[in-house]
């Protein structure tokens, strides 16, 4: 991160330690005023004519308040909010929750603790890790056959993306879920102890929760100083945690692998549009967050979110979607304000529903909805976080801009020669065509200096 950072010379552009607390768009300038603190706590604001949240979908933890949590004496901290100062070494962890941020946890923390107790209210798939050693020839190709790395890579890709099939409603889809749980079934059986087996193997549909590749949890079970219980939390007092069973443990520090709040997109920031209200009441409205092509929301206009509702593959990874949409808002609204073919951009109400639309009946039936506790289901019954199809096909979706779904005002008539210009100019200063003038430079200039060495 810090090379790429380098490399394109962005740090001049960033400030660090600064928290969004919120924004406003304001008519009267066509900008939002966008509402900061820095770490001391000073707040401010800034002017902006484009507003893009890049907040993650799975950043902010899930805010749980257990009976009796506050009067814990010792540390309780978040997986996500780690505290790297305590010194575990030798105590008694409690670690609450089986996704798979407690999956990465145990195996890491097990060896060191003198006792560790996870409580887990539901079981989770979990397959073993299909990462392999390359081979020497492989090795070899890697470095010496050109594109041979982005061969691999894009085998990679189309694989991972082959695996949405799996949760999707249908026959074929049933078929390849039903061939893959029993691999799942036999590595949990071959790998964790017998005891925990009833309480490991899970009775819904593969990929209704997030699937684990285990990072060595399954193995780390067998350790003697680790307990699994298949139970929730009743209360934590001064010094110990009681299970829902009733049963009551000391502890000297309790981790929370408890998830993050995905539902409440660009919670806590508080966003207002141009009707005046805020984006969580106009969510509330729409029982969940939406956006089309989870980038844009009517009434936010020069607004647009990166991994927003619907945007999130269960099979691929959450950075090309990302990718995608960084391409898709420089086209969108990026080009269109700087090029000045409109001032203000605003997708159509009857767009982003339409898309919306389309994406839950896509969803309906899936593997996603199937009745477990997941973090894709909001509390109104709505998938506001999964992406239904292939992750190819978002970036073939958002490659082509449909510029009829949006609102486009203000701007100059002109836009169309600067777009011209623009792309003309940054194509006339990209590496290949400077390597491409540079080339022809010395082509000719040798033919100039034969030409006069032969004159004379
Ligand atoms: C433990 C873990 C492992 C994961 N592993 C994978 C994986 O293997 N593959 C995968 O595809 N995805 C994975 N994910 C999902 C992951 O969230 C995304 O892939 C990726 O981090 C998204 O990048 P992002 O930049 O959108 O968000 P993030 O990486 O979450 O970055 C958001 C940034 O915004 C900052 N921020 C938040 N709110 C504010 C505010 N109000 N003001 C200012 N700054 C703010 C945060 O501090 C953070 O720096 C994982 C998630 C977790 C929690
Ligand atoms: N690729 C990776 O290596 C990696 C690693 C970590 C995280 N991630 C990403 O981050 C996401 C979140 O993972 P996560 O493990 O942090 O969260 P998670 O999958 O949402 O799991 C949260 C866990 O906490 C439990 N829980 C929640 N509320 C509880 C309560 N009130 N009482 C008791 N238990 C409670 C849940 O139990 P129930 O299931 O019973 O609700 C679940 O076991 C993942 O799905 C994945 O996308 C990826």
């Amino acid at each position: 991160m810090e090379a790429t950072v380098d490399k394109f010379n962005l740090r001049p552009h960033m400030q660090f330690g600064i928290s969004c607390l919120g924004a406003k768009w304001v008519s009267k300038t066509n900008k939002w005023d966008v509402y900061l603190q820095d770490m001391t706590g000073r707040k401010f604001t800034q002017q902006a004519e484009i507003f893009v949240s890049a907040v993650g979908g799975i950043s902010e933890p899930r805010n749980i308040k257990f009976p009796g949590m506050d009067k814990f004496n010792g540390p309780i901290f978040h997986t996500a909010r780690w505290d790297h100062t305590y010194d575990y070494t030798g105590k008694r962890m409690a670690i609450i929750g089986n996704g798979c941020s407690a999956a990465q946890v145990v195996p890491s923390v097990v060896h060191d603790v003198k006792y560790l107790k996870q409580f887990a209210r539901s079981p989770q798939w979990y397959h073993e890790r299909p990462n392999r050693e390359f081979s020497n020839f492989e090795k070899f190709c890697f470095q010496y056959i050109p594109l041979w790395q982005r061969y691999q890579r894009y085998s990679l890709f189309k694989s991972s993306d082959a695996l949405v099939d799996t949760y999707m409603p249908g026959e074929r889809s049933r078929k390849i879920r039903k061939a893959t749980e029993e691999g799942a079934i036999k590595y949990i059986r071959e790998t964790a102890p017998a005891k925990y087996l009833d309480m490991l193997i899970p009775k819904f549909p593969l990929g209704c929760k997030r699937r684990i590749f285990d990072p060595n949890y399954l193995q780390a079970l067998h350790e003697e100083n680790m307990v699994l219980v298949g139970e929730g939390i009743k209360e934590i007092d001064e010094t110990g945690v009681t299970g829902e069973s009733g049963t009551r443990e000391e502890f000297d520090v309790i981790v929370l692998a408890t998830g993050f709040q995905v539902s409440d997109f660009l919670a806590p920031m508080k966003i207002i549009g141009s009707t005046g209200h805020l984006l969580s009441e106009q969510w509330q409205e729409s029982k969940g967050a939406q956006a089309y092509f989870g980038t844009y929301v009517h009434n936010f206009p020069n607004m647009a979110i990166l991994f927003g509702p619907n945007t999130f593959p269960a099979h691929n990874s959450v950075l090309f979607t990302c990718e995608t949409q960084v391409d898709y808002i420089i086209k969108t609204l990026f080009a269109s304000v700087v090029d000045k073919r409109a001032t203000i951009v605003e997708v159509k109400k009857e767009a982003e529903n339409d898309w919306v639309t389309g994406v839950q009946k896509l969803l309906a039936g899936s593997v996603f909805s199937a009745g477990c506790s997941n973090w894709y289901i909001n509390s109104a019954g709505k998938n506001s976080a999964s992406w239904p199809g292939y992750a190819y096909d978002f970036w073939r979706e958002t490659l082509f801009p449909r510029y009829t779904d949006f609102r486009l005002e203000g701007g100059s008539r002109l836009w169309v020669l600067r777009s011209a210009y623009r792309q003309l100019a940054s194509l006339l200063f990209s590496k290949p065509s400077l390597f491409l003038f540079l080339t022809v430079g010395f082509i000719w200039k040798d033919i100039l200096v034969e030409r006069a060495a032969s004159f004379f």
